[in-house]
């Protein structure tokens, strides 16, 4: 049965990319670096209603300016060194000792995640997760982004499976939502003890971090 795991924020840390720079970034920092995902996010969802699909690094650049927008205190001349740590984001210290025992175990394991290729190949290659993956799957195939059904069939299509068959992990609940409505069997990596949403669409387990996942019976 085929492990799939979304990116970023459940096996690369996004917060890493401003943590690096941090006493550059000043005391605006973590708000600087929750706005920015979350303009990320956002813009995803609204291209994709649009029928705009842009580059999930495009809207990772958009969504970094308005930040400096935002937040002038921020020094512009981050933008680089910002930009640079996105594609070399740390894993959570769990993720590749979890692929590792799923493969062990037999498993298959891929990541299905809203970048596109090149920066998402950057961060598996840097963060050495590479040998414990059987595929990435990125948006780019379908361009359009989560929770959009087209992009959970990239799964059953790469493992010829039926999305019953799928274990998906996520820390983000809403793209466990559009896992949980295509058929998956969805664990919400709830990292952060954030409360439930979306009581339409339960996951199958919720775990505060990877390693729980190994304790879900496939
Ligand atoms: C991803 C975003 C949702 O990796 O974090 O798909």
């Amino acid at each position: 049965m085929p492990y799939v795991f979304d990116a970023y924020g459940t096996l690369f840390d996004f917060n890493a990319a401003v943590a690096r720079h941090r006493a550059a970034a000043g005391p605006d920092a973590d708000r600087f670096s929750e706005l920015w995902r979350q303009k990320q996010i956002e813009y995803t969802w609204t291209h994709t209603l649009a029928g705009r699909y842009l580059e999930f690094w495009t809207l990772t650049e958009r969504a970094l300016d308005y930040c400096f927008e935002r937040f002038p205190s921020v020094d512009r001349k981050l933008r680089g060194d910002l930009l640079d740590a996105y594609l070399k984001l740390d894993a959570f210290p769990d993720a590749r000792k979890v692929l590792d025992e799923l493969r062990r175990r037999g498993e298959r394991t891929a990541i299905l995640t809203n970048g596109s290729p090149a920066m998402v190949g950057a961060a598996v290659e840097a963060a050495g997760l590479k040998g414990g993956l059987d595929a990435v799957l990125s948006v780019d195939a379908v361009k359009m982004f989560k929770p959009r059904p087209e992009v959970y069939a990239l799964v059953t299509s790469e493992f010829s499976c039926k999305p019953a068959e799928v274990v998906f992990a996520s820390s983000n609940r809403w793209d466990a939502m559009g896992a949980t409505a295509f058929g998956f069997r969805t664990v919400w990596i709830n990292r952060a003890r954030a409360p439930d949403e979306y009581p339409d669409f339960p996951p199958a387990a919720v775990v505060s971090d990877l390693t729980g996942l190994l304790a879900v019976k496939g």
